[in-house]
Order: structure tokens, then sequence, then C-alpha cells
């Protein structure tokens, strides 16, 4: 039997071209997929083009899901960067960018790597690979972002806040709160909504810096890895 699919959510910031060495991160990055086993999800997010886009059209369009369509297409964007860029180091990537989690899930039934963005409004892209994760059922679902762990509590405002190597659901979602779509574009460590659906499918996360490729290639060959563990219980 084949392996099960692995889903990796990729944080827009990754993208971001400013940070150093990017192109080679994403040549490692295709290196990193041909040497799984298995076949892998990758869902994008919106970074840098979502953030500017969104903040362009607030103060004229005060309607949370019209900005959230606008977010949308910034994550579909680059996830079209990664998948040309995958398909261009000859991995067998999904032609188009699927809408919706059950075409991205069939065409991990025939293809390598699927790459995918956003869906509709009302989430993000954590939500997105969440959902994916549960669809294609993945063992886990991987969050690369730019913060090596969850921490306690925001590091960016609390000098106090610690890193968290292991931790239940319901521990995750005491930190990020109830499942609720506050707004349009950046969100805490990851979209309460996912962590509701990840409670209710009993579906494991795990959180890690996505610049650190090694910590994803140990992550996606289920071995430790650093980064935080979130499990069912
Ligand atoms: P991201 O997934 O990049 O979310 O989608 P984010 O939380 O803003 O960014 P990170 O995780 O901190 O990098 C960007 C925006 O696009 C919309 C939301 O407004 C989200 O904030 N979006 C994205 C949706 O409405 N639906 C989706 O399926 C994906």
């Amino acid at each position: 039997m084949m392996a099960a699919p692995l889903v990796l959510a990729l944080g827009g910031s990754l993208l971001r071209p400013e940070e150093s060495e990017r192109h080679a991160w994403l040549s490692s990055l295709a290196d990193l997929l041909s040497s799984c086993d298995a076949s892998i999800g990758i869902v994008v997010g919106g970074g840098a083009p979502a953030r500017e886009a969104i903040e362009l059209a607030k103060p004229v369009l005060n309607d949370v899901a019209a900005l959230d369509e606008i977010g949308i297409a910034a994550t579909r964007l680059n996830a079209a960067i990664v998948a040309q860029i995958l398909q261009g180091a000859d991995l067998d990537v999904c032609a188009g960018i699927p809408s919706d989690v059950a075409s991205a899930a069939r065409g991990l039934e025939a293809h390598k790597v699927v790459v995918m963005g956003g869906t509709r409004p009302g989430h993000t892209t954590d939500n997105v690979a969440i959902r994916l994760a549960i669809e294609a059922k993945a063992a886990r679902c991987l969050i690369a972002t730019n913060v090596s762990h969850v921490h306690s509590s925001d590091p960016r405002v609390d000098a106090d806040a610690r890193i968290i190597e292991s931790m239940s659901l319901a521990e995750l979602q005491e930190i990020v709160g109830p499942p609720i779509h506050g707004k349009a574009g950046g969100s805490g460590v990851i979209d309460p909504i996912g962590v509701q659906a990840a409670i209710d499918n009993n579906l494991p996360l795990a959180v890690l810096d996505g610049r650190y490729l090694d910590r994803v290639a140990d992550a996606l060959a289920g071995k430790p890895f650093i980064g935080t563990r979130i499990e069912v219980e």
C-alpha cells in the first residue's frame, strides 16, 4: 500500500523575496520533496502580497468576506509560484491550483505533489491545510511558519513568552482562542478555526520554523524535530 499522504502548510512569510537565500530555499524544498516516499499536499499562505492587497482595499471596502477574497487571490498567486518551481524541478505536480480540498485530495491520489492556496472566505490557509489533512487521511498536519514553536503567549508582545515543545489540541485552543474569523489578513500562530477542526477530527498538528528545511525534513519523515508537536490528548 502507498504511504498516507503528508500535508504541509507553508506560511506566506516563507516566500518573502527579501528573505536572504529564498531561491536556495525553494530549490532545497524541491530536493526535500523529491526524497519523500509519500505524496505531499502543500498549502501556501498569502504573506506580503495578501497583507498589502488587503491594506490597500480596507479603507474603501468594509466587508470581511470581500477582503478575504483578495487574501485568497494572493494565496493562489503564491501557490502558483511554488507549483511552477516544483514542476520546473521535475516533480510530478498536479496541474492547476485546486480550489477546494476535495479536488486537492483527489489530486494526491494521482500525483506526487499538489499545491493549493485558499478556498473560501472565513478562515486562513492553516484551516485549509488541516481540512486537506483530514480529507486525505494524513496522520498529522505540519504547519511551517517563521517562528520556532508555539509560545505560551505572543512573543512579539510578551518578553516572558515560553516555547512549548509538546502540547494537546485543547491546550493549543486555550492559547489561540475560540473558532472565530474576526478579520481578513494577519492572525496568531494558528487559525483558531483550524484548531477546532483538528479537535473535531482528532488530527495531530505540528508547528515548526519552515526557514530551516532540515526541521521540515525531520517532521515529514516522522522523526523527532525542532518545533511543537500538538497531540490529540
Ligand atoms: P493566510 O492563510 O496567509 O493567513 O491568508 P494569515 O493568517 O493572514 O497569514 P499568516 O498565516 O499569518 O501568514 C491570507 C488571508 O486570506 C484570506 C484571509 O483573509 C487570510 O487572512 N483567506 C485565506 C481566506 O479567506 N480563505 C482561505 O481559504 C485562505
